[in-house]
């Protein structure tokens, strides 16, 4: 049995969503990973006190983040289609010429497992040094039985290889590969009857999405995905309402989705759907920075409906290139106008829940001592600068590791 203390910190719970509950002169207990008691430190019961003790110098902690949406697991590189883009392309353009997730597709076909492995391990790490405990990691670069198990493998190995905890998500239906060109309807098959199945099957998969959009795939072939997924007791989410309105949101909400994700295009109606089913809208500022995009998700409208707000990287190669979580907190601020308790609770209670985790996300007892210790008084200063990391220690059920 393990334990210790957190002493003369400033507790920030994230017990009430979106508001900040700070508490000063606070103290954690930590035993055996989970957060055992929490309180002001004249309150700490006499059994705790002789545990060995961190001294957090009214230190801001908080729970550890989590990055609710990435694209983690990938090869090649995209930076001529970057450079396309300058040159004046669009990013349907690109991908309807065969490049955009395709040219990935292709890259990551011929990667070794190992490849692969190698080539994720910088991205994740450079999350964990910016107090990342949990992260979401998607298939969706294989579109064949191989690649995406392959894909789906690495996510769990990095898992298992550092002190995070990985969800992962298969994500088959992201785009058409070219052996079903012109076959949509028969690529969707494959995935439910093939692909999805095996990947069940050894155990791979925590959730499954869609990439539900006019260069992705229609509602009628999303909600195959959807049904299939149901029969297996997997949750659905959704890349939905991107780049267009096709009513993916009400879709993925009448299957009780976790989560939303994008929604620049989202309608009242969608919202609406989400609000009753209770599914978290996750916004992707990284995308919406590095596509230019102008039309923004309606933030207002989301809030008035009170459905959770939860923010992520998106990581990937081809719309949103950055490996950086508190770039995130900063442009849910600056893009979106989150409020700094908005743009937190998008990264702790908020994307748990849109991961349907119920034992992270707050400091909580009983929960996973989940936690990250930053050099900052004032939560707003999370998001207010980025690029000097404030991370003064994370700690990964119960474990503890400086940046
Ligand atoms: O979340 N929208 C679809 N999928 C990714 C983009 C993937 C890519 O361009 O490689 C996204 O934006
Ligand atoms: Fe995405």
């Amino acid at each position: 049995m393990s334990a210790s203390v957190i002493y003369n910190a400033q507790l920030l719970p994230m017990h009430q969503g979106a508001t900040f509950d700070l508490r000063a002169s606070a103290a954690l207990v930590i035993e055996d990973g989970k957060i055992a008691w929490l309180g002001t430190h004249d309150t700490l019961p006499a059994q705790y006190q002789s545990l060995p003790a961190l001294d957090a110098e009214g230190h801001l902690l908080t729970p550890g983040l989590i990055d609710c949406h990435t694209h983690l697991v990938w090869a090649g590189s995209r930076a001529s289609e970057f450079s396309m883009r300058l040159h004046g392309a669009s990013y349907e353009e690109i991908s309807n010429a065969g490049g955009g997730i395709l040219s990935t597709v292709k890259a990551t076909r011929a990667a070794s497992e190992d490849t692969l492995y190698d080539l994720a391990l910088p991205r994740i790490d450079a999350l964990i040094a910016q107090g990342v405990t949990e992260i979401e990691i998607k298939s969706g670069y294989g579109l064949d039985l191989d690649t995406e198990l392959k894909q789906l493998r690495v996510a769990r190995r990095l898992g298992a290889n550092r002190d995070i905890r990985v969800h992962t998500t298969f994500l088959a239906a992201h785009a058409l590969p070219p052996e079903y060109s012109g076959n949509a309807d028969g690529y969707i098959d494959y995935i439910c009857d093939i692909i999805l199945p095996q990947a069940v099957e050894q155990g791979l998969v925590d959730a499954v999405d869609v990439f539900c959009e006019r260069i992705g795939f229609s509602r009628a072939q999303t909600e195959r995905v959807f049904a299939r997924a149901q029969a297996f007791g997997l949750p659905v989410k959704l890349h939905a309402e991107q780049l267009s309105d096709q009513d993916g949101a009400a879709l993925v909400a009448k299957y009780q989705g976790l989560s939303a994700d994008h929604l620049e295009y989202l309608s009242a109606q969608g919202i609406q759907a989400m609000a009753e089913a209770g599914t978290v809208a996750v916004l992707l500022p990284g995308a919406f920075y590095f596509l230019r995009e102008t039309k923004y998700p309606p933030i207002e409208a989301l809030r008035n409906a009170g459905v959770p707000i939860a923010v992520a990287t998106d990581a990937n190669p081809g719309s949103s290139p950055i490996h950086h979580a508190q770039l995130m907190l900063h442009m849910a601020c600056t893009l979106f106008r989150l409020t700094p308790e908005e743009a937190i609770a998008g990264m702790t209670c908020h994307a748990a829940q849109a991961l349907g985790s119920q034992q992270s996300g707050q400091l909580q007892v009983g929960m996973d001592a989940n936690l990250a210790l930053w050099q900052v008084k004032d939560p707003a200063e999370l998001c207010y600068q980025f690029g000097v990391n404030p991370l003064i220690a994370r700690w990964y059920q119960g474990r503890c590791s400086r940046p």
